[in-house]
């Protein structure tokens, strides 16, 4: 059994999968809580299984460095096997990231190194792609630079707007997400060895 923390910014429906999967008996991982950096609304999806929530605001600090440090203590007092970022939209300082490496994984909703970056599913349909996807990838301090653990496809439809395009990809990465967790827990996934790949 393994300690999560979730990272959310957004309306959470990957932190809802997991807490779905992690309700379940045989489920090899427990989330032992959920931070942002905002109120954001996937929080309502914790409270409904009463795991802790924290926020750690960015404007609230002079600095990005100070910003992860105390969003690394707060995370730290979880004392977490694997840190997920479900929808983060913020870029992980490298002090938070050296604290947790290469314990934090993040879901993109693109096949990297396509699209990085905060506008994936719009650069996707903007180049014209036929095919898009979701991938799971160790986070390092780049931006969706870390090693891909797993990515699934998705077929892009001429007539996808950027938000029926992202909607394709929420559902196939919902069950990526959670079949990563599985496959960590279960040492199936040896982070420490992609890394040093
Ligand atoms: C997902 O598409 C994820 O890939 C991206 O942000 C979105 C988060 O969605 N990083 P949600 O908040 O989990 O619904």
């Amino acid at each position: 059994m393994i300690d999560v923390l979730v990272l959310i910014s957004g309306t959470g429906s990957n932190l809802r999968a997991l807490l779905d999967a992690a309700a379940q008996a045989d489920f090899p991982a427990r989330i032992v809580a959920v931070g942002s950096d905002t109120d954001a609304p996937g929080f309502a999806h914790a409270r409904e299984f009463g795991i802790p929530t924290f926020v750690v605001s960015p404007p609230a600090f002079d600095s990005r460095e100070s910003w992860g440090d105390e969003l690394r203590s707060l995370v730290a007092l979880w004392n977490p096997d694997l840190v997920v970022c479900a929808g983060f939209m913020r870029i992980l300082p490298a002090n938070f990231v050296r604290a947790f490496a290469p314990h934090i994984i993040n879901v993109h909703p693109a096949l990297l190194p396509l699209f990085p970056g905060a506008h994936a599913v719009r650069d996707a349909l903007a180049a014209g792609v036929h095919e898009t996807g979701s991938t799971v990838h160790v986070v390092d301090e780049g931006v969706d630079t870390g090693p891909i653990i797993d990515q699934v496809r998705v077929a892009v439809d001429a007539r996808d707007t950027e938000e029926s395009l992202h909607e394709k990809i929420k559902q196939i990465e919902r069950p990526l997400l959670v079949d990563t967790v599985v496959s960590i827990a279960h040492g199936h996934i040896d982070l420490k060895e992609l890394v040093a790949q």
